[in-house]
């Protein structure tokens, strides 16, 4: 035998061990010997790097960096379901569906995978492209990321699939691999994740594919879109999948049923609601969708949702522990956040210690008293909150919480301004949480962007003094950031370089990283575009700020309070004497054709991702508005602009333009 067919053999040899390993849980060959195949086959490849492919098994391993993802356009638009809480939902969603289709019906139900959605191509039954959902238009390439998951193939099995098509499902990261990888994160001394979707999606954002082959990440793939009509149902698909050898939920162990009528889906739920803790991932409900095809089609979708299916979502889970303390935390604007140090319990598969209890008034009208039992829930947020007090367990003499009065970080006194369910710590100048807050948020990826500074690093610096506003940042030398913990020459290097090509980040960008409370990106921008310099913007008085196009009151009092303090201003001083831009930069191609639009955009388009024509309004001088009303000038309708829309803009009289009527609005 050649090379290359020595090479297509081992391949063919291992992806076959790879299927009985993974998708059929049934090994053949022990690890020993499979590491052994591979490590061959490793070698064979290294002799003849002109057989090396991208779809080998040895690729598993990952290794490709990527600096940022591609954008890529989804062939078909990647929609979410319609959610439901309650059966009584499920049920007018079954009878909805009998009124259109007056034929049997035939529902499948599956389980609500909780992970990050991806769609999947395969070319002449190979692996070849990973795209996430991303705004439903177009996602992020994450293909080499997605090879290093075990459980999709990287070549299908038998014949029959399509040279061209797409599979979209879930990839999800096991409880079991989730609670591992944050014990060995937290040994490092690493921020533990928050919950299993969160990591899965954060693996498969990052650069380096090797780290992302060693996340444990699992899929279960559930939609197959080919384009054709070659498929009668669902089902049809789902089994076709499986015989390519993906993964897919089966009858066989109960992750999916086929049912004829209410009752059936009910006993699904049922099943599901109370054994979802026997599985080894977590979902979050479950998905009925039609399974004829025929009947899919005659149901169509709304601009969002298919029409034919539906989410059922479990009920947040609750449970009760002791409430050990309450204890303050600092943000980087001074909000101070109560948070509930709880006595560890077991919620929905993860331990919680900690629970959100938002502001004083919160805490009051739960009536919390020491040491008193809570009940904690956790919905589809990450951190759990505490929803009420067992009253009957409550020690004769507890005492109730009073609320801290000073600053737990300063004890400077804290503040609490009418009308404001927050307290604060108004040391803004010196209290450290804010102060190294201030500089997270400096060097963060929306405002200055200083690649190779972290917030470890700024931790560091800020506690070896070398660091304690961000306008010191400038200052700073290769050598001294070589004298901290961990820094090489190489990232010390690429430290000062991130900071000196923050210099060219434009003035809007610069004003929203000063951290004035209440200027976020949007009135930033607003600001940066009215006042157009920053001298003009530090000497506005309240009248002439709130003449700005939406700047309030609570804005304008913000602003001048930040540059009334006369640490801001010398701050401001020392970064212009550094190079950073404190003046607007007009965008090339602007126009003000737009002028005193506003604009609703609704559905998909062909050309433009919806942020895109956000950023094509604004730049023309119009306005983007999220509804519809009677000041509305135009809706921009795109596929799918659903009827309630349509009838509401027609209602008003408000023209619909289509994406090139558009296009020929902003044309000179
Ligand atoms: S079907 C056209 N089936 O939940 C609709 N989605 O909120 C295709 N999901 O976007 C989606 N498990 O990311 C479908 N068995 C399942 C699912 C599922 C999880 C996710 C998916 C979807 C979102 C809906």
């Amino acid at each position: 035998m050649n090379s290359k067919d020595q090479i297509e053999a081992l391949r063919k040899e291992l992806n076959e061990y790879n299927y009985q390993y993974y998708i059929l849980d049934s090994p053949t060959i022990s690890d020993f010997e499979f590491d052994q195949k591979l490590k061959e086959l490793e070698k064979l490849e290294e002799e003849n790097p002109e057989f090396k492919s991208e779809n080998s098994p040895t690729q598993r391993v990952g290794g490709d960096v990527v600096k940022g993802f591609e954008t890529v356009k989804h062939r078909y638009p990647m929609l979410s379901l319609s959610n439901t809480y309650n059966r009584e939902e499920v049920a007018d969603f079954i009878e909805r569906i009998q009124k259109v289709i007056e034929e049997p019906v035939e529902f499948i139900c599956e389980l609500k995978y909780d992970g990050a959605a991806i769609g999947i191509s395969y070319k002449n039954g190979k692996y070849h492209q990973a795209v996430t959902r991303g705004d439903g238009t177009q996602g992020d390439d994450i293909s080499t990321n997605v090879r290093t998951i075990n459980t999709v193939p990287l070549e299908l099995r038998g014949q029959g699939y399509p040279d061209d098509f797409e599979i979209r499902g879930e990839i999800f990261m096991t409880l079991q691999g989730f609670s591992e990888l944050n014990e060995s994160r937290v040994a490092e001394g690493l921020e533990p994740f928050a919950n299993p979707r969160n990591s899965a999606s954060g693996s498969l954002k990052m650069q380096d594919s090797s780290v992302v082959a060693t996340r444990p990440l699992d899929t279960y793939l559930y939609y197959v879109l080919t384009g054709d009509n070659r498929f009668k149902s669902h089902y049809e698909s789902i089994q076709k999948a499986a015989e390519w050898g993906f993964k897919v939920p089966s009858e066989k162990d109960g992750l999916l049923k086929r049912a004829k009528n209410i009752d059936e889906i009910f006993e699904f739920i049922n099943y599901w609601d109370e054994n979802r803790h026997q599985l080894p991932f977590e979902i979050d409900g479950i998905v009925i969708k039609v399974n004829n095809y025929e009947q899919q089609e005659a149901l169509g979708f709304t601009s969002k949702f298919p029409r034919w299916a539906i989410s059922y979502k479990f009920k947040a889970e609750r449970v009760s522990t002791i409430l050990e303390k309450v204890t303050y935390q600092v943000g980087r604007t001074g909000a101070i956040t109560p948070v509930a140090n709880l006595k560890p319990v077991l919620l929905a598969g993860t331990t919680v210690k900690r629970a959100s209890l938002y502001n004083q008034d919160q805490i009051e009208k739960l009536g919390l008293y020491e040491k008193d039992e809570v009940f904690v829930e956790k919905g589809g947020e990450i951190i759990p909150k505490v929803v009420g007090v067992d009253y009957t367990k409550r020690h004769e003499t507890a005492k109730p919480i009073v609320y801290a009065t000073h600053c737990p970080e300063c004890n400077t006194p804290l503040i609490r301004r009418e009308g404001e369910a927050l307290h604060y710590c108004p040391n803004e100048v010196s209290c450290p949480p804010q102060q190294k807050g201030k500089l997270e948020h400096f060097i963060s990826r929306k405002a200055m962007d200083i690649e190779g500074l972290g917030s470890e690093t700024i931790d560091l610096l800020y506690r070896s003094e070398l660091v304690s506003d961000y306008s010191d940042l400038y200052r700073l030398t290769q050598d001294q950031i070589l004298g901290l913990e961990r820094f090489a020459e190489k990232s010390a290097e690429n430290a000062i370089l991130g900071i000196e090509k923050s210099k060219e980040i434009p003035f809007e960008r610069v004003l929203y990283a000063l951290g004035i409370r209440y200027v976020g990106e949007t009135v930033a921008k607003k600001l940066a575009k009215h006042f157009k310099n920053i001298d003009a913007i530090a000497s506005a008085d309240f009248d002439t700020l709130i003449a700005v196009d939406e700047i309030g009151e609570v804005i304008a009092r913000s602003v001048i309070e930040f540059f009334g303090q006369p640490q801001n201003l010398e701050r401001i001083e020392k970064l212009k004497s550094a190079g950073l831009s404190f003046t607007l930069v007009e965008e090339e191609g602007g126009s003000d054709s737009l002028a005193g639009l506003s604009i609703v955009i609704s559905g998909v388009f062909e050309r433009h991702s919806r942020d895109e024509l956000k950023a094509l309004i604004e730049k023309h001088g119009g306005k983007n508005v999220g509804s519809i009303s009677k000041k509305t000038s135009y809706v921009l309708a795109g596929e799918g602009l659903g009827p309630s829309k349509r009838k509401k803009a027609e209602e008003l009289e408000i023209p619909i333009l289509t994406e090139s009527e558009f296009e020929k609005m902003i044309t000179p």
